[in-house]
This record gives C-alpha cells, structure tokens and sequence, in this order.
C-alpha cells in the first residue's frame, strides 16, 4: 500500500503474532505514521530491518520497539551432507490430531526464545497439516521434533528439537526430510530466516548453510 510520502507491502508476521510491514519506505516520521493509521488491520505491527536500515531510526521514533534478532542462512540442497540417522527416531508427516503432542514439544523446543514469545502459545503451526511440507520425529509415540517447510521455495519456517533429544542428530534428519520434500518439488536451496542464537548458528554452519545476514525485528503493539 502507498500513502503520501510512505509505502509497504502487508502481511502476517512469520515471527510474531502482528501483521508484518514489508519494504517499508517513509520519508519522514509523520509519514511513517500515516502509512500505520492507513494499514487495514488491527495492531500490532512489525518490521524486520536489515542493519543500518534508515528506518530503523524512524521507526523507534514511531514507538516500534526490538524485540528479536534473527540470522539468514541458506545453501544448496546439491551436497548436503548426509548424517546419520538417530537411534529410535522415526520420521512422519505430521497431521493435525498430534496438536496436542505437538503444543508440547514446542514449547519444550523453543521455551526461552523471544520469537516463540512473540508468536504466543500456541503458535498456530498445530493446525498446519498440508500446508507445505511439515515433517515431525518420533521416539516411540513421544513427539520430540518438527521441521515446517514451504516448498518449492525451500523455506525452513519453523525447526525446534526438544533439549534432552538435541545432539543427536534429529534436526539433521529434519533438514534431511526437507531438502528431499523441497527436491521433489522443484526446488535446489533452503533457506532459514532463525532467531540469531550460537545453537542454530553452530547447527547451520555445521550443515553448510552460509550466513546471509542479520535483521533487526521491531514490534508496536
Ligand atoms: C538448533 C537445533 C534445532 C539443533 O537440533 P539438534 O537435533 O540438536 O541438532 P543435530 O543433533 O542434528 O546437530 C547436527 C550438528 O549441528 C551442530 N550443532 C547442533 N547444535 C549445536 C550446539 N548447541 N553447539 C555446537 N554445535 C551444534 C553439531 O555439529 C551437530 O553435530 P554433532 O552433534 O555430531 O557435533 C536445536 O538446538 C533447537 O531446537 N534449538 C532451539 C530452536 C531453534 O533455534 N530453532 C532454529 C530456528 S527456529
């Protein structure tokens, strides 16, 4: 949408529970704060900023306030290094009857993140069968990961192991399981957009995915 002096592209945030303000552009703080009165739904609203965005500025001076950081990664599916698989783990498609299994993990997994936070419990990911690709690993009937791809485009969406599985491979297996959902579409890449942590940094690089960069996520509630 356009308004005098400001534009945006809107939609719902992937990391927060708000309506997202893609691209935004405004000349000024006024017509920054034009652009927000004219958005067609309810607050709150967030952006998120690549470093040194001159928005930044404005924004903060429209009272949008950080509340995450999140790095870019990606890399080709073409060589990506197979792991083993963990002991006991099983993969399956996930459906929406495990909601209740799935709530749980989730938590477990990503408890303590400030984009978990932002997104509220539950997230919404628990009604997600047959959106893309949403793969979940099993030790016996204890749900204990989730991986949510888009695909063809590749896109790992959301990808929490609970802590006392974590170094064991699951994840890996996840990945696994994306990068073949996403091949059989069409795609060549992933690409993860993850709250800048040193366990998804460390577990990226291990994989090969190679940094993209950082954004700045702001929210005015
Ligand atoms: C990031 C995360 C998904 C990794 O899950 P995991 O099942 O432990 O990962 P794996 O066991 O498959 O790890 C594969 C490799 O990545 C690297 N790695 C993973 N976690 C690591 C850590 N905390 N420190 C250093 N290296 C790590 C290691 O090289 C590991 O192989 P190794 O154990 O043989 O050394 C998990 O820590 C997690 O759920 N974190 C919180 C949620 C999150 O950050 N999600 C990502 C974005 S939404």
């Amino acid at each position: 949408m356009t308004t005098d002096g400001a534009a945006c592209q809107i939609g719902p945030s992937p990391t927060a529970r708000a309506v997202r303000l893609d691209n935004v552009t405004a000349r000024d703080a006024a017509a920054l704060e034009a652009l927000i009165q004219a958005v067609p739904a309810v607050p709150p609203y967030d952006m998120a900023l690549a470093p040194g965005d001159p928005m930044g500025a404005l924004a903060r001076e429209a009272g949008f306030e950080p509340y995450a950081t999140t790095v870019t990664v990606a890399r080709a599916i073409e060589g990506l290094p197979a792991g083993e698989p963990a002991d006991g783990v099983r993969l399956l498609t996930y459906s929406n009857d495990m909601a209740e299994r799935y709530d749980d993990a989730e938590f477990d997994a990503l408890d303590g993140l400030a984009i978990y936070k932002a997104m509220g419990r539950p997230t919404g990911y628990n009604q997600g069968a047959g959106y893309g690709d949403f793969t979940v690993a099993l030790r016996g009937d204890h749900l204990i990961g989730f991986c949510f791809t888009q695909v063809p485009e590749g896109i790992i969406w959301w990808l929490g192991v609970v802590p006392e599985e974590r170094r064991k491979g699951v994840a890996r297996m996840l990945i696994d399981s994306a990068a073949r959902a996403t091949r059989t579409s069409g795609g060549t890449h992933l690409l993860a957009e993850v709250e800048d942590t040193p366990e998804a940094r460390a577990f990226f690089s291990a994989l090969g995915f190679r940094e993209r960069g950082t954004r700045e996520l702001l929210i005015r509630r």
